[in-house]
């Protein structure tokens, strides 16, 4: 028969790279302002990857982070699954890159495809081997560098993302601790709406697909935003009542950072104070599937969630995707390492 096992997060870790492009750096670049921007998404800046940075490189930064704040070293690890839409390129994945690069020696690797909802897909995914006794310590990283697949002459993208990864460790904890709900989703049909047409099997890379612009992000940002506001909260609910919980159990809720205005809509659907919720868009942008862990890394940091907190994940991405999760914080310090 089957264990029941509570999976919880032991370590956390993020990077994000040096250089930072603002808002007022874009205005050199492209039609825009920055008090359009701050006005429709609520970014001030992002940080971005140079030349001879790779999205491996980055989460490998993230990851050694939350090794360490778990305790845990590389060779531990049984699995590694890393959400990310800018791999280094094609194959191999990301998470084989990084097992490479940690010395993961022992550990099963591969990437998810989620969009911005990667890293949450990844912590639910990665539960399930730890519940089902095959593995007993995972790391999920979320992990992008989204400015190598901007058009940075298209204000209606450009100016939203960021470059960053975060990382956690999932362990079996103590119970009552850890995942306690969960809620993952999809809308295919929606699909176009977000994307990036060229490259694949569909449309293989030519001269034709570069000079149609065809590698960069396209996105019908309206659609996106109708998507975000309707699945957001529900998800959120959802994953709470899987829980057996309600919104007023919460005491911090992380939602991907993609838009302050789709952050607040969400936050009001679930009537929670601003207080209680995680909000880091105006410094690094939409960073994609890396935006929940770094924002619950900065939560831990700031003493925004403490042991015996209840938060709530939240998120939704290309695909179309959402997903969100409700775990019960089961680490006592909040120590920078
Ligand atoms: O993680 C998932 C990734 N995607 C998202 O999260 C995107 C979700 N969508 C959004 O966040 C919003 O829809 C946007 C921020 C992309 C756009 O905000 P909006 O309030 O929906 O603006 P809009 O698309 O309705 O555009 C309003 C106007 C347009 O001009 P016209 O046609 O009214 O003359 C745009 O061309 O704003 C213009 N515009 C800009 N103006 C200055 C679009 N981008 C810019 C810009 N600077 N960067």
């Amino acid at each position: 028969m089957r264990e029941n096992k509570a999976v919880g997060i032991i370590g956390l870790g993020c990077y994000v790279p040096e250089k930072v492009l603002t808002n007022f750096d874009l205005e050199k670049m492209v039609d825009t302002s920055n008090d359009w921007i701050v006005e429709r998404t609520g970014i001030k800046q992002r940080h971005i990857a140079g030349d001879d940075v790779a999205t491996s490189d980055l989460a490998v930064k993230a990851a050694e982070q939350a090794l360490a704040d778990a305790g845990i070293s590389a060779d531990e690890l049984d699995l590694i699954i890393v959400g990310t839409a800018t791999p280094d390129m094609y194959f191999p994945s990301v998470a084989c890159i990084i097992q490479n690069k940690l010395k993961a020696t022992k550990a099963a690797a591969f990437d998810l495809s989620a969009g911005c909802s990667g890293f949450v897909y990844g912590l639910v995914t990665g539960s399930q081997f730890i519940i089902s006794g095959l593995y007993k310590k995972v790391l999920v990283v979320g992990a992008e560098t989204l400015s190598k697949i901007l058009d940075w002459t298209d204000r209606n993208t450009c100016v939203l993302f960021g470059d960053g990864a975060g990382a956690a460790v999932l362990s079996v904890v103590d119970d009552g601790y850890g995942i306690l709900g969960v809620e993952l989703g999809a809308e295919g049909a929606g699909g176009h709406y977000l994307s990036l047409p060229a490259g694949g099997s569909r449309l293989p890379a030519s001269e034709l697909t570069v000079a149609n612009r065809s590698h960069f992000v396209h996105m019908n940002g309206n659609e996106v935003f109708k998507f975000a506001i309707k699945v957001m909260g529900e998800a959120a609910l959802k994953a709470l009542e899987n829980a057996s919980l309600k919104p007023e159990d919460v005491d911090c809720f992380i939602p991907h950072q993609a838009n302050i205005r789709i952050i607040q809509s969400a936050a009001k659907r679930l009537k929670m104070p601003m207080e209680k919720v995680m909000i880091n868009v105006d410094k690094y942008g939409n960073t994609s599937s890396a935006s929940i862990p770094i924002a619950l890394k900065e939560a831990v940091m700031n003493g925004k969630v403490k042991k015996d907190d209840t938060i709530v994940l939240v998120g939704f991405g290309a695909g179309l995707t959402w997903a969100s999760c409700v775990i019960k914080w089961c680490k006592e310090d909040n120590t920078i390492v």
